[in-house]
This record gives structure tokens, sequence and C-alpha cells, in this order.
């Protein structure tokens, strides 16, 4: 059988290889502890679930318009006048089975073979793999050195004139950082001053802590407007990762093409799905608030008990629920006689020496990097830093 090569050049996601081997060693007995997948551990809302119920007792279980239920549609506007004071109408969103396919679409409708797309590394691990799908380029703009906010000199040296769009995710999956005020406003004067479409995931705004602020990009960059998509969900907040709701927010000249194109993907997403889903935005507000609160117990528990540890560093997290690490110091050491010489081998000598599960950087595109998701129980995070401090203690 003949393979395209689109096919062959793909990377599998190493955040969801390392939680399907983490649970297949589970299934042998294991101990397993992971810090892999990025999914909140709380149960969904009550409200989603007594949606759903009712959705389903009364038989609302077909095909539904292809960009979402009016209800759905309506609330999603609601959400952002309230939260943000953004004024949309349902004709401007399109609700898809979770964020990750709006992406897709998004950048399908954008992107035609050979252009270019700004992505800020370390990045969430499908941004790449969705422009390659395309026949698009991923321009990498590194923000190592900058606590993980792009800076905006390096940011303008990227931009070509194939530049079609640049995806800005804040709170930032995998490293935690939260752009601040002048970032998102340079980001955002960029792209109108170039003509580049921006592609503002913010699926976790609501996940912030201490001092730290999300801000929406249109609120300090009114004139961005007609050239901003939005992408959000119910995943992360809401704890609702299984149900595959997500909302893209946008210029309705972009809108049509993108709920055409989702239209001969998927059609709509799961009729009881987005029922469950305007549950949770009318009614789980307090839910969300109190996931927070124990989130932000969780990230400060992470970060106190990373800071014991030998041979790592990181910028600590202020949103999202995830800690960004290096291991520099650690590669070129051995456990037991096993070398550790890369990212990708500390995590699989982790995995099978303690059981514990963690993302190797790579898979972000920073190798010597790892990143442990904290939205387990404070238990997990104590007994499972506990085995990667061991683990790193270990080392020779
Ligand atoms: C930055 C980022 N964007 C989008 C998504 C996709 O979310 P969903 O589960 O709604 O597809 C994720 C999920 O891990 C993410 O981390």
């Amino acid at each position: 059988m003949h393979i395209s090569a689109r096919a062959q050049k793909m990377e599998p996601s190493a955040t969801l290889a390392v939680t399907a081997k983490a649970k297949s060693l589970k299934r042998e007995g294991k101990p397993v502890i992971s810090f892999g997948a990025g999914e909140p551990d709380f149960d969904s809302p009550p409200s989603a679930i007594r949606y759903a119920e009712e959705a389903m007792k009364k038989g609302q279980t077909h095909y539904t318009p292809g960009t979402g239920i009016p209800e759905l549609r309506e609330e999603v506007c609601r959400y952002y006048k309230e939260h943000f004071g953004l004024e949309y109408t349902p004709g401007n969103v399109v609700v898809g089975s979770g964020a990750k396919p709006l992406i897709y679409e998004a950048l399908g409708c954008l992107i035609d073979s050979g252009d270019e797309v700004l992505v800020f590394t370390p990045a969430w691990v499908s941004y790449v793999e969705q422009i390659r799908l395309f026949d698009g380029v991923p321009v990498l703009v590194d923000t190592s050195g900058t606590d993980f906010v792009p800076r905006i000199a390096d940011v303008r040296k990227a931009v070509t004139p194939r530049t079609r769009a640049m995806i800005i995710n804040t709170p930032n999956n995998p490293t935690g950082a939260v752009y601040d005020e002048e970032c998102l406003r340079d980001l955002g004067r960029l792209a109108v001053e170039k003509n580049i479409v921006i592609i503002y995931d913010e699926i976790y705004e609501r996940l912030v802590y201490g001092d730290a602020v999300h801000h929406q990009i249109l609120n300090l960059v009114p004139e961005a407007r007609d050239l901003t998509v939005i992408v959000n969900g119910v995943s992360k907040a809401f704890a609702m990762t299984g149900w595959r709701i997500g909302y893209a927010l946008g210029p309705s000249s972009l809108m049509g093409y993108l709920g055409d194109m989702q239209g001969h993907i998927t059609s709509n997403a799961s009729s009881i799905a987005q029922w469950a889903s305007v549950g949770a935005l009318r009614e789980a507000e307090t839910d969300v608030v109190t996931m927070q609160k124990a989130f932000s117990g969780r990230r400060d528990l992470a970060v106190k008990l990373m800071k014991e540890m030998p041979y790592v560093s990181f910028t600590e997290p202020r949103g999202a629920f995830y800690v960004w690490f290096s291991i520099r110091e650690a590669l070129g050491k051995s456990w037991k006689g096993q070398p550790i010489r890369s990212d990708e081998e500390f995590c699989k000598v982790l995995l099978e020496a303690k059981y514990l599960a963690v993302v190797p950087g790579s898979a972000f595109m920073c190798p010597d990097n790892v990143r442990i998701s904290y939205a387990s129980s404070e238990e997990e995070i104590r007994e499972g830093l506990g085995r990667l401090k061991e683990f790193l203690e270990e080392l020779k």
C-alpha cells in the first residue's frame, strides 16, 4: 500500500503516546503515576451531566447544524461579552469537536502549500504537525531566553511575505507562561501591520495564578479584530476533555469557510456534548472557580517540591497546569548503569524505574527539557514528585 509522504512525515502526539504507555503499564498492575496528559482530574460539572441527560431523554441525538446548535453559539457569545466585553453574534462562532480540530480547520482555511505560520516554541505538540498537514511551513521563534514570552524583535525577524498566520497560546502549554500586555500589544500591532492572521488559543484562560492576569488580545489591539480567530472550549476550565467541545470566534468571512470545511470533516460535534456545554457555560461558573483555586494550590505545591530537586531548573509557571523544566544538568549522567543522554531517554528510564510518566521537551520542539502536568490530586503530586526527586538523587 502506498502511504502518503504527508502521513509518513507526521509525528504521533507525544503526550498521547506517553499516556498510552502509562495506561498499559497500569493495566499490568504497575503503580503508575501519570503527569503526562493535560487533563483535569475533576469530574465534569453537574450541570453539564444534567443537560446531557435531558438532551438524551428529549431525543436531541441527531445531526445538528454543522457549526453547532444556536443555543451553544449564543452562550459562547454571552460568555465573551461577559468575560471580555467583546460583541460577537452566533454567525461569528463555530462549535467543533474540541479546540484541536478548530485550529486545524482555521489553518486549512488560511494556508496554501509553502505558506508560513509563526509558532512560538516551546509549543503545544499539534501546531507544527497541523501546519505540515496542509503543506505549510512552521517558522519557529524560540522564547526560551525570555522566560517563554516572545520578544517582538525576534518575531519581526521571522516574518516574510509568505507569513499567513501566527499562533499565540496564552496561558501557555507547555511552559505555563502568561503573556504580558506589552508583548500582546506588540504582536497584535505587528499582525495588523503585516496582515497576518492571529490564531489566539486561549484554552487555558481561566487558569492563571497569583498576580498573573490573562489578557484578551482584542482588548489591547481592537484593530486586529478582523484578523483574529479566537479558540477556546470547555475541555480544560470545565474539566470536560472527553466531551470534545471547542469553539472558535472570528470574522464571519473566515468563519463561513471554517464551518464549510468542518462540514466535510466531522459535520457537527456531538449533539449531546453540545447540550452539556450549554449547561456548563450557563451554570458551572462556581465549579470553574473552585477548580481554579485547587489548581492554584497544586501549582504552589509542585513549585515548592521542584525547588528542592537537584539538576533541574525552571521558570515558575503562572498559568495552565504544567511545570516546564530544564534537565540539562542531568544529561550525561546515568541511572543504575542506564545512560541519560537526552530528554527522551530521561523520560523512558524514569517511567521504567519509578513508574512516573512525564513528557520529553522534544515533543514541544525544545529538547533537554521535560513537562509535567500537575492536574492531579495533591496526594499524587507529592507521591509523583517524591519519585522524581528520588530518581534525580540516584543519578550518577
Ligand atoms: C494549547 C492547547 N490548545 C488546544 C488544546 C486542545 O483542546 P481540546 O481538548 O479542546 O481539543 C490543548 C489540549 O491539550 C492545548 O493544550
